[in-house]
């Protein structure tokens, strides 16, 4: 979202000023004359930081809330977990016994692609802002390490000692000194996986990759992506982590913020503070 907010070319058109922000949501029909909404119904897709809106259905889908809740349906059975799905198992590759480091791990993305690593059987290592991010990621999520990059010496120092035999994928929110720490401790052959670069968006002076030569001494292979590149998959990867939450292999964690349209910018910002554990919602009050 803070791409499409940079007045430069992108993967979509960025967000005119004084104009709605654009938001995947979850809203409910409140009056349709359309059959295929009916009034009560939930709706998923692009539908906006507003309250209401007339619409003629055009890329929404109703969905079920009655065994998952609206929130899930952008949390981790959303774009949020589908994204780390397919950049992850489709980019990352990991196998079982490989070290998988992430970053921005206690958050939304973050905190599935640790899992989805653990599920495959990779010994798992979380990079996170803060002491009771760690406890969360070890604790409660299975992670074999984490690491609070805001406390630690040398955060490459870290991960060397987290990741003794080299890191095998590296999937990677953050960029910046986060992305050049990981690349000093990445093994022969690692891929690294390009999802977010949060550190960078808000920089005019952006540092740049100091450790580049690594990704030749060490074969490495980079993969950037948006979710928008298995577009065409998104059910396969909705099939797989809806069945990883019902046998309770996935734990997935909604920070759900009430607020009003107004209050956006500041719920926004969370994410560059980062005081959200896990999918940061905003609800708007009195909605179901
Ligand atoms: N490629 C795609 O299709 C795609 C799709 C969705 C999201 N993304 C990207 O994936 C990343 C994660 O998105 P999300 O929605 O899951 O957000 P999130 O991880 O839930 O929230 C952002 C987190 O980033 C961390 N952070 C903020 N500023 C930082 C900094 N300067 N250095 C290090 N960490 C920082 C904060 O956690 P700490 O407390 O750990 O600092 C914050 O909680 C973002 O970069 C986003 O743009 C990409």
């Amino acid at each position: 979202m803070r791409g499409w907010l940079d007045d430069a070319p992108s993967y979509v058109p960025p967000v005119k000023v004084g104009a709605v922000m654009r938001a995947l949501a979850v809203g409910r029909v409140v009056e349709s004359k359309n059959d295929d909404f009916p009034v009560g119904a939930h709706v998923h897709g692009t539908l906006g930081v507003r309250d209401y809106l007339v619409t003629d259905g055009k890329d929404l889908r109703v969905i079920d809330t009655s065994q998952v809740s609206g929130p899930e349906h952008l949390a981790a059975l959303g774009l949020t977990g589908l994204t780390a799905y397919f950049g992850l198992m489709e980019l990352g590759k990991p196998t079982e016994g490989e070290t998988v480091l992430v970053s921005g791990a206690a958050g939304a993305v973050g905190s599935v692609v640790g899992q989805l690593a653990k599920i495959a059987g990779a010994r798992v290592i979380g990079i996170a802002g803060s002491d009771e991010k760690c406890e969360w990621l070890t604790g409660e999520l299975g992670f074999d390490e984490a690491i609070n990059y805001k406390t630690a010496d040398s955060l490459t120092k870290a991960i060397a000692s987290a990741a003794p035999n080299g890191v095998d994928v590296f999937f990677d929110n953050v960029g910046g000194r986060v992305l050049d720490a990981a690349l000093a401790n990445t093994a022969r052959n690692a891929r690294l996986v390009i999802c977010g670069a949060i550190s960078d968006y808000n920089s005019t002076d952006r540092a740049g990759i100091r450790n580049y030569p690594r990704i030749i001494t060490h074969s490495l292979t980079i993969h950037g992506f948006t979710i928008g590149d298995f577009g065409d998959r998104l059910p396969e990867g909705m099939k797989a982590l809806g069945g990883y939450l019902a046998e309770g292999k996935l734990v997935s964690r909604i920070d759900a913020r009430d607020a009003e349209v107004k209050d956006f910018p500041e719920v926004f910002g969370a994410l560059f503070e980062g005081t959200n554990t896990g999918k940061l919602i905003m609800a708007l009050p009195g909605r179901e």
